[in-house]
């Protein structure tokens, strides 16, 4: 029970995996909101749902106000909605450009600005901002992804040295590909993935369960001087 007692969100915590890290926080004891847009099954124990845009920030405020009004606190926000918008630099439309750009990098903004008064009345936090094994290397295609998902990595290093002093901790999940949400994109292709598994050290994508344990960690007591940090959980991925 490594997070007995926290009360922690969860963006995009009703499937792939953000709902991943919602069960792996649930078993560990945490009571867990589920916030998306629309809304997911939230059928364990200690989960329920909320809605939320994260690219409205208001509508993250209403979610961490409303977290602790129900529940008294807010110790845990993972930042992990996100979308995918593939397409070369001259043909990616606008507003796709927009979209990922105001939830993948938006959106980790709008909840951390939103989460930081909470946490800072009640003594510290934790956030757990999602990025990708993306941010760092090049994928022809996904300019967009990357770039917001390497100024996650960036936007982390920067509040957490920012948001120390107040007791919140601030790191980031990357994980590499996984055989779930997007990353089934790439694995549930059997022509694009015999193109990609030799890239793959272990020869196989992860779980989104895999990486879930990686978060509970970066929640935990046990990462208590982890401040700052991009966590890569990719099996060791062979990517120029
Ligand atoms: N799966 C992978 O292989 C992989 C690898 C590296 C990084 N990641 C990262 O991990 C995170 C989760 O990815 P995933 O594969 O689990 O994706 P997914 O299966 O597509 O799930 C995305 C989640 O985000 C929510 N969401 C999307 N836009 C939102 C918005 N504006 N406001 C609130 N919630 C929103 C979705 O719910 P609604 O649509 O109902 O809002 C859904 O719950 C993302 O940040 C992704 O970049 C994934």
């Amino acid at each position: 029970m490594l997070l007995k007692g926290k009360v922690a969100v969860v963006t995009g915590g009703t499937r792939g995996l953000g709902r991943a890290i919602a069960e792996a926080y649930a078993i560990e004891g945490a009571t867990v909101v589920c916030a998306s847009r629309r809304p997911g099954p939230a059928d364990v124990d200690l989960m329920e749902f909320d809605q939320v845009d994260v690219a409205d920030p208001d509508s993250a405020q209403r979610l961490m106000d409303r977290t602790v009004d129900r529940h008294g606190r807010l110790d845990v926000v993972v930042a992990n909605a996100g979308v995918n918008h593939d397409g070369k630099v001259h043909r990616l439309p606008v507003d796709r450009w927009n979209e990922m750009v105001g939830v993948n990098l938006s959106g980790v903004f709008h909840c951390t600005r939103a989460a930081v008064g909470h946490m800072e009345r009640q003594g510290g936090g934790r956030i757990v901002n999602v990025s990708s094994s993306m941010a760092t290397r090049v994928a022809i295609g996904a300019a967009g992804y990357c770039a917001t998902k390497a100024a996650v990595e960036m936007f982390t290093k920067v509040s957490a040295i920012e948001l120390g002093r107040k007791g919140i901790l601030v790191n980031c999940l990357a994980p590499g590909i996984l055989d779930e949400g997007m990353g089934r994109e790439l694995t549930g292709n059997d022509k694009v993935w015999a193109a990609y598994r030799s890239r793959f050290a272990l020869g196989r994508p992860g779980s989104a369960a895999e990486a879930a344990q990686a978060a509970v960690f970066l929640a935990a007591e046990a990462s208590s001087y982890v401040n700052g940090h991009v966590l890569e959980v990719n099996g060791g991925l062979l990517w120029a």
